[in-house]
């Protein structure tokens, strides 16, 4: 049988211009049905922007969408009833409870009542703050209105969901919780669309990621895919045997000719060390190389892999946080 992949979200030419600023650059994504999908930049890159014209909140200066097949300008109002929207700033009602925002919500997209409050203790449950559901979120820490703010997006069970920074300002615990929360929707074939400046987090939970800087996608692949073609490689170390010591130079010579390798260097004591793209993938390859060639079997190996930051650093000269 022939898998007919469904396209979740696909923009033409999607462009946002503030006055003579063009936040949004002629953006051309192709988002697959049930897929997570990154949106990996630096601050002021055109993450919000564009989400924000993906979620009809507003309007491109040129080019358009389709979300699940519907046309961003012509159908506003069926986009509105598939999509959910965790916004970058916190939007909720302080002095109501962290049960009633999310049933508020719940109600302006007409839910009927007892499946928004059974769904509601479920996704408190879910983000571990079920205990609290009767509090004010004044009174909630700004991590704690975070989460809430990540229930809002999904209480209405929409196909479409933009995270627009969902775990910024959470402590490393409260992150992982946001970052299960997050996966456990792929499950349900649902269409995500997350932004972070964070690159673990980009690496860790996107299937496929764009890197935008001003306005423009730079790349665009499997983080896996992206790391294996930029940045500075993945570095691995190994120790040399005493026996080996004396040709160490000729070892190291014979490893910056090879093609896939980007550089060798002598690290001093028996050490040596080299960076190749998917490095990782091919280290029984070095080794069988390295054995073949030498008679000589790396030992105390130590692998440091290419991060997504190195990618963004060689593509832009920047780090991603400066
Ligand atoms: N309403 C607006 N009016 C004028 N300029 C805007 C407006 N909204 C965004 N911009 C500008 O557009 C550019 C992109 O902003 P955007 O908020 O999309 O960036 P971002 O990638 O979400 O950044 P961050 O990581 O800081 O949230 C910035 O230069 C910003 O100043
Ligand atoms: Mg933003």
């Amino acid at each position: 049988m022939i898998k007919i992949l469904e396209i979740g979200i696909k923009t033409d030419k999607l462009t946002k211009k503030f006055g003579d600023l063009i936040a949004v650059n002629q953006i051309d994504l192709e988002i697959r049905r049930g897929q997570l999908f990154g949106f990996l930049g630096p601050n002021g890159a055109g993450k919000s922007t564009t989400i924000n014209m993906l979620s009809t909140i507003n309007t491109p200066t040129e080019g358009t969408a389709l979300i699940l097949g519907n046309d961003l300008i012509k159908d506003r109002k069926k986009i509105r009833e598939l999509i959910g929207v965790c916004p970058q700033e916190i939007v909720l009602y302080d002095l109501l409870t962290a049960r009633e925002n999310i049933h508020l919500i719940a109600k302006m997209h007409n839910m009927p009542s007892r499946t928004y409050k059974e769904r509601t203790d479920e996704l408190l449950g879910k983000m571990n703050l079920l205990e609290r559901g009767n509090d004010l979120v004044k009174n909630f820490s700004g991590g704690m209105k975070r989460r809430i703010n990540v229930l809002m997006a999904v209480i209405h069970d929409p196909d479409v969901i933009f995270f627009d920074e969902p775990t910024a300002g959470l402590d490393p615990q409260s992150r992982r919780v946001v970052w299960d929360f997050i996966k456990d929707f792929e499950k349900d074939n649902k269409t995500i669309i997350l932004t972070t400046h964070n690159m673990e987090e980009a690496d860790d939970l996107s299937e496929r990621l764009a890197i935008i800087d001003n306005g423009i996608i730079i790349a665009e692949g499997t983080p896996q895919e992206l790391k294996g073609r930029n940045g500075s490689g993945d570095i691995i170390e190994f120790r040399v045997t005493d026996q080996h010591l004396e040709i160490r130079n000729n070892i190291i010579n014979f490893l910056n000719e090879k093609s896939e390798i980007l550089w060798a260097k002598n690290l001093g004591k028996a050490r040596i060390s080299f960076s190749a793209l998917n490095g990782l993938k091919k280290i029984s390859f070095f080794y069988d190389m390295l054995e073949k060639q030498f008679q000589l079997k790396m030992q105390d190996l130590v692998i440091r892999q290419n991060t997504l930051e190195d990618v963004f650093l060689e593509l832009t000269g920047r780090k991603l946080r400066d």
